[in-house]
């Protein structure tokens, strides 16, 4: 089958899209508004989009309070959901009014970044603190307005949980990743095959 997305017209109960393009990180972002209060909330519109620097990205799929607290305070924090963690980061979804805070919500402990005023989810195996370089709104291909927002990140710090290291490695066995995986679906990593690329050793 085929369907053009201006139409929509693809007849099946939910939009295949988010099922297609997957399974996809969830970005745990953790933020803190100007007024003090603190904010948790998932984002699968995320992924590491470079290296030299780390960056990072997510995207709000309307004015959520994550993008209204980056505009504010210009940092914030990713936290790595392992699967130990996927009803309490489920839970951190709730809508509810600006100013919640979620970590409490969820029963979450919400630690104080170390490099930026952000704060993150204390349980996570490993969290990303970074400072915004770039909010923008994506324009549709005629350039008009659209109401998805990309926040950029550049990622100044990284914090590990020792427990999940072996052999000097992120062990993402171990670390034990919840991926998004489209409908209501979340995916767990099973298996991991090792393959070096042609020009490069096995530890790459
Ligand atoms: C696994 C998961 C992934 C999500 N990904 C996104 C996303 O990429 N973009 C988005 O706008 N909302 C996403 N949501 C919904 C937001 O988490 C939800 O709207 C939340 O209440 C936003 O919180 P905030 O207003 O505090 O930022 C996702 C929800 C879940 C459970």
């Amino acid at each position: 089958m085929f369907y053009d997305t201006a139409s929509n017209a693809h007849r099946m109960a939910h939009d295949p899209f988010k099922a297609i393009v997957a399974p996809r990180p969830i970005g745990w972002i953790g933020t803190k508004g100007r007024d003090g209060s603190l904010n948790l909330s998932p984002y699968s519109f995320f992924n590491a989009v470079g290296d030299r620097p780390k960056m990072v990205m997510f995207s709000s799929s309307g004015r959520k309070d994550s993008l209204r607290n980056v505009e504010e305070t210009g940092v914030f924090t990713t936290s790595f959901v392992s699967r130990a963690l996927l009803e309490k980061m489920s839970l951190s979804s709730t809508p509810v009014p600006y100013g919640t805070d979620e970590f409490a919500l969820a029963g979450l402990t919400a630690l104080e970044g170390r490099v930026v005023d952000a704060p993150y989810v204390g349980e996570a195996v490993a969290v990303l603190e970074c400072r915004v370089t770039m909010v923008t709104m994506l324009p549709d291909i005629d350039g008009n307005d659209t109401d998805s927002h990309a926040v950029f990140g550049q990622v100044m710090g990284i914090h590990i949980d020792e427990r999940v290291i072996r052999n000097g490695r992120f062990d993402l066995g171990l670390a034990d990743p919840i991926l998004r995986a489209g409908y209501m679906d979340y995916a767990g990593i099973s298996s991991l095959i090792e393959l070096a690329r042609p020009n490069q050793r096995a530890s790459g």
